[in-house]
């Protein structure tokens, strides 16, 4: 198994890019410190400094995202710089000998390409499916892995479902069609990436954020009947709409869309569980939480992997998997525990071929802002200087040592 860490270009990059999430930030009201993703860890212009501190630490594979707008700031029309940019990065990660899994979407979109509708548009799928075979044809050298898309769920849930992600509304119906739409969208990469580069070293699949989902009383008739409805709802439906072209209720297939495998790995978010409750979830008193509140349980990713082996027998991914923790008072334990999990996952048979921690630096949490610390090196926002936490020498140590054994 590989051992590495994961980031994503909006959360780290900074600058003044004409994405979805440098125009929500700018709203008052939608992060919670109000902070914006301009800043971030600067990442655009300290890359090689992060990636020596990344080869430092020993990391074997770095899961990064492009940023869209970026490289396509107007329909059609490609920056050179930026790719220029992307492949001066990627070529110095592969010089330190760590292998690069490149993430095409990751929550955040070009302005003019959610001014024209988003994913609503008619010709949404097409105009991704261009950026994507651009990215492939500029960097197909010196990349064959690929996430097509993170977190389908997590992404239309906060952005029409809860409104709390750009474009913030409000409508399950619409929510529906999205999933329905990013499902045609991951398909139709996965197919272009394969025909951009035919070989068996070529690995494309999407980055699925999976976490169990229990009945708070499992005696009480509404949470027995909520909790499946949640579980098909939040990840049941998109992920077999994503692996397999089959679409159950209450997706529709859209139109040209196949049944058959599109996915080479099983990409595995994997942070909490959720207790479904009354109005929906909550954390119920007692269980160890993070800084956000989420519940520590480790055996989860057990779970969770077990589910995705016998749904979908391809090799799995863990694509993220870390925890909020500013004190840096339990990060090693949890990476320890999660650790251990996937080696007696391992040893039982659940091909879990690598490890993606969340994540390297400190870095800009979407809606919740610059608060969270998921970091395995500290970042001082104001001066920008790195430091490696405990957690981060015990993530090198253990690389070094070749992982822990079940
Ligand atoms: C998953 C998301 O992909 C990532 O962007 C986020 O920072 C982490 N979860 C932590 O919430």
């Amino acid at each position: 198994m590989l051992l590495g860490v994961a980031t994503a270009a909006t959360q780290i990059e900074g600058g003044e890019v004409d994405s979805t999430w440098v125009d929500w930030a700018a709203r008052p009201g939608t992060i919670a410190d109000g902070s914006s993703c301009t800043r971030a860890t600067d990442h655009w212009n300290r890359w090689r400094q992060d990636t020596e501190l990344m080869a430092g630490l020993g990391v074997q594979v770095y899961r990064l995202g492009l940023e869209w707008a970026r490289l396509e700031p107007a329909p059609g029309t490609w920056d050179a710089e930026a790719l220029a940019h992307y492949r001066a990065e990627l070529e110095l990660l592969r010089e330190k000998g760590i292998r690069p899994l490149v993430t095409l979407h990751h929550f955040s979109q070009p302005m003019w390409f959610e001014r024209g509708g988003g994913w609503l548009a008619p010709d949404a799928v097409g105009v991704f499916e261009r950026y994507v075979r651009r990215v492939v044809e500029a960097l197909g050298d010196l990349v064959d892995e690929w996430v097509t898309i993170n977190e389908p769920n997590v992404y239309v849930v906060g952005a029409y479902v809860f409104g709390t992600f750009p474009p913030g509304r409000r409508n399950l119906v619409r929510a529906m069609r999205v999933y329905g739409v990013l499902a045609a969208a991951h398909i139709r990469a996965f197919m272009a990436i394969h025909e951009l580069q035919p070989g068996p070293q070529t690995m494309v699949g999407v980055a699925h954020h999976l976490r169990p989902f229990r009945p708070a009383n499992p005696r009480n008739p509404w949470h027995r009947i909520l909790t499946p409805l949640m579980r098909h709802l939040f990840q049941g439906a998109i992920v077999r709409a994503m692996t397999t072209g089959e679409f159950r209720l209450p997706l529709r297939r859209p139109a040209g869309v196949e049944r058959g495998r599109y996915a080479d790995f099983f990409g595995l978010n994997y942070y909490s569980r959720t207790t479904v409750m009354r109005f929906g979830d909550g954390t119920p008193p007692g269980v160890p939480v993070n800084d956000l509140g989420w519940e520590v349980y480790a055996a989860g990713l057990g779970e969770m992997a077990t589910w995705a082996w016998e749904t979908y027998p391809i090799p799995i991914w863990i694509t993220e998997n870390g925890t909020a923790d500013a004190r840096d008072a339990f990060r090693s334990r949890y990476l320890y525990e999660h650790l251990r999990v996937i080696a007696e996952q391992r040893a039982a048979g659940v091909p879990i071929d690598r490890y993606y921690h969340w994540c390297f630096v400190d870095n800009w949490e979407w809606d919740e802002g610059e608060g969270p610390r998921f970091g395995l090196v500290a970042l001082d926002y104001s001066t920008q200087e790195r430091t490696v936490r405990k957690s981060g020498r015990f993530f090198a140590e253990t690389i070094e040592a070749g992982g822990v054994t079940s």
